[in-house]
């Protein structure tokens, strides 16, 4: 457990005591900047364990690794603006750094920070960086801070911090019992969101960010499979180690499905592709002064590539689709993703309900899976990685 120094660290004592309580062992390692915050007999004593603070302590026993080595999880809360980029950069300029870059354990970070330090957009690259390498996202919640202002920053409670950590490490024990489980599968995927020129500077286009795309490549590349990815202005970075094929329009995303699918032995289709676009492209800028007080937009159906793929699918070839529906139940949502499954005639329809504040462009996510038949295979809820993992198990 990596404690950071921000003053939602004496929340962090009840963190360790979840988890102690739960019976895990739990060594604490608190920056310097943590203790200002909160003693360390008192962690010493929740969590029944000696802390480890100083880079210099013990080096006979090469503790700035054995930490590292001999966790099963690391959870950093509160994680501070500083620690975040910190944790980007892959700095060892302390205990805790050297912890997570000596250890393979699955990492959890809370963040917790002031709302315009989290809104800051070296804050969002720093999160986009880590996220991309698998970091496991809690919180932040909206709520009261530290001063009398509130907002969007405050670390996850206590209870949903151990929780959330707890299915993280669950998933992840899951996924190294069987971490090659995929060697030697194509998998393709298509992540982002396509956009529809209208002239040289302008498009049509939608609040897709790519992170569950990009989550599905980092694990099915972690569990051995050869993945190219399909990607359309995404927000986060693409993993490393695997052929990146950048697009734009619909029309740029079925060439390039077209012509990766016979090289692929799966096909996930996360991508949010729009389903119209203008019937015609200016050559030139659409000046207000040349349309007058309202302008009028023909729009043409896209070719549906999911359909497309699914058609010419060859025998044994898994083809899965997505549904980001705004539905006002679960009930609403089944029933407009067995219509669609219906459809697209895909092996798997994932279903997300998106809205104005879910699925897209958040961290975490909750699907519910349909087979052909309509039959609801799976249920899953956490972070974007977790839940590409629980996708990827249908394949294994
Ligand atoms: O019809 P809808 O857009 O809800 O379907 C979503 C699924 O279909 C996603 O898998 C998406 O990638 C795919 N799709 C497509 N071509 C389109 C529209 C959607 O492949 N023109």
């Amino acid at each position: 457990m990596g404690i950071t120094g921000g003053i939602a660290a004496y929340k962090a004592v009840a963190v360790v005591r979840g988890f102690v309580l739960l019976g895990h062992e739990v060594q604490v390692v608190a920056t310097e900047h943590a203790l200002r915050f909160v003693g360390k007999p008192t962690l010493e004593a929740i969590s029944r364990n000696i802390v480890h603070t100083d880079l210099y302590e013990s080096v006979a026993e090469v503790r700035h690794v054995a930490l590292g080595q001999n966790a099963d999880l690391i959870v950093i809360a509160p994680a501070t603006a500083n620690s975040l980029a910190k944790l980007a950069a892959g700095l060892a300029d302390d205990l805790l750094g050297n912890t997570v870059l000596a250890s393979r354990a699955p990492v959890v970070v809370a963040p917790a920070m002031h709302t315009e330090m989290w809104d800051n957009p070296a804050t969002v690259a720093n999160m986009a960086t880590i996220s991309s390498r698998g970091v496991s996202v809690v919180g932040p919640a909206s709520g009261q801070l530290t001063g009398s202002d509130s907002g969007l920053g405050r670390m996850a409670e206590p209870e949903d911090i151990v929780a959330f950590a707890l299915r993280v490490h669950a998933a992840s024990s899951a996924v190294s019992a069987s971490s090659a489980d995929l060697a030697g599968r194509k998998i393709l995927i298509t992540a982002g969101g396509t956009r529809e020129p209208l002239d040289p500077v302008r498009f049509l286009g939608n609040r897709s960010s790519g992170k569950q795309g990009v989550a599905l490549a980092v694990a099915a590349k972690s569990r051995g499979a050869t993945v190219t990815l399909i990607a359309a202005h995404l927000e986060v970075p693409a993993p490393d180690g695997i052929a990146v094929i950048n697009v734009g329009s619909a029309a740029e995303m079925l060439a390039a499905v077209e012509s990766a699918q016979p090289h692929s032995d799966v096909l996930i289709m996360a991508a949010a592709v729009a389903d119209f676009r203008p019937a015609s492209v200016s050559e030139s800028k659409i000046k207000k002064d040349s349309t007058g007080p309202s302008l009028t937009l023909e729009l043409v159906a896209n070719p549906d590539i999911l359909v497309a793929a699914a058609q010419s699918a060859r025998p044994g070839q898994v083809v899965i689709g997505f549904a980001a529906e705004t539905a006002d139940t679960e009930e609403a949502l089944l029933t407009l993703g067995r219509a669609k499954m219906m459809r697209k005639g895909c092996d798997y329809l994932v279903l997300n309900r998106v809205g104005w504040s879910e699925g897209f462009a958040t961290d975490g996510n909750t699907i519910s899976v349909l087979d052909r038949a309509g039959h609801r295979v799976l249920d899953a809820e956490g972070s974007k990685l977790s839940v590409a993992h629980e996708i990827l198990n249908l394949l294994s």
